[in-house]
């Protein structure tokens, strides 16, 4: 079966957006993660899309010019995920939204069929968030991981990536690495089973 794998970039007090609606001390948001080769498929919620869609076109059309999150130049990890966005399969999480821009973009109804589309062959399926999508899956016991990018800062105020968390799940701690600027790099694998005690 294709694994679920998600990717937050958090603060070490979990958060994964900040006081003004953005995590500000994001540079980047590539995948910084490492999985692009193992991935055919994405997954994300309906909170994020329009942004994430709009901020990977105007990346893939104008690699040239400042992004509009990060008001920085679109770094090449950014530029090689805006190509991989446009030749991947999207799934949106979703009640409301019925159109997107990218034809390789399609929206799911419920969580059976994310369920669906890890049985399907194919490689892995990145989940991208945002928290409360990842939230619902993980507590659904869909999700196999979980890589996190530790930021340096007590971020305070903001959403939180396991607010809404309504079991305990046993982790296993699979990878540390320590990055370039304070960052650390965590990979779990998440234990699925329901009720799971860790
Ligand atoms: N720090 C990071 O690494 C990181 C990564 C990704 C995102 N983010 C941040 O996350 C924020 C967005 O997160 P968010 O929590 O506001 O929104 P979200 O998770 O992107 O989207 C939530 C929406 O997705 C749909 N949805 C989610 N779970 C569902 C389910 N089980 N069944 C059916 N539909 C479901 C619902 O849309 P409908 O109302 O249409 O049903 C729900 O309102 C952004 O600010 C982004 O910057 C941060």
């Amino acid at each position: 079966m294709r694994k679920l794998i998600t990717g937050m970039k958090v603060s070490l007090d979990g958060k994964i957006e900040g006081a003004e609606g953005m995590a500000d001390w994001v540079q980047a948001w590539s995948e910084d993660y490492g999985l692009m080769p193992q991935l055919d498929a994405c997954v994300l919620g309906a909170g994020m899309y329009p942004g994430y869609e709009r901020y990977w076109t105007a990346i893939r059309n104008e690699p040239d010019k400042p992004a509009w999150i990060t008001g920085s130049a679109p770094t090449p990890a950014e530029i090689d995920w805006a190509r991989f966005v446009a030749r991947t399969p999207h799934y949106v999480l979703s009640s409301t939204l019925a159109s997107a821009e990218w034809p390789n973009t399609r929206f799911v109804r419920g969580l059976g069929e994310i369920a669906d589309l890890k049985k399907q062959p194919g490689k892995d399926i990145y989940l991208i968030g945002g928290a409360r999508t990842a939230a619902s899956l993980i507590n659904a016991g869909l999700v196999d991981e979980l890589r996190l990018l530790v930021y340096p800062l007590i971020a305070g105020t903001g959403k939180a990536l396991f607010a809404t968390a309504d079991r305990r799940r046993g982790l296993e701690l699979c990878e540390t690495r320590q990055l370039p600027d304070g960052r650390v790099s965590l990979i779990y694998a998440i234990d699925t089973t329901a009720g799971a005690s860790g």
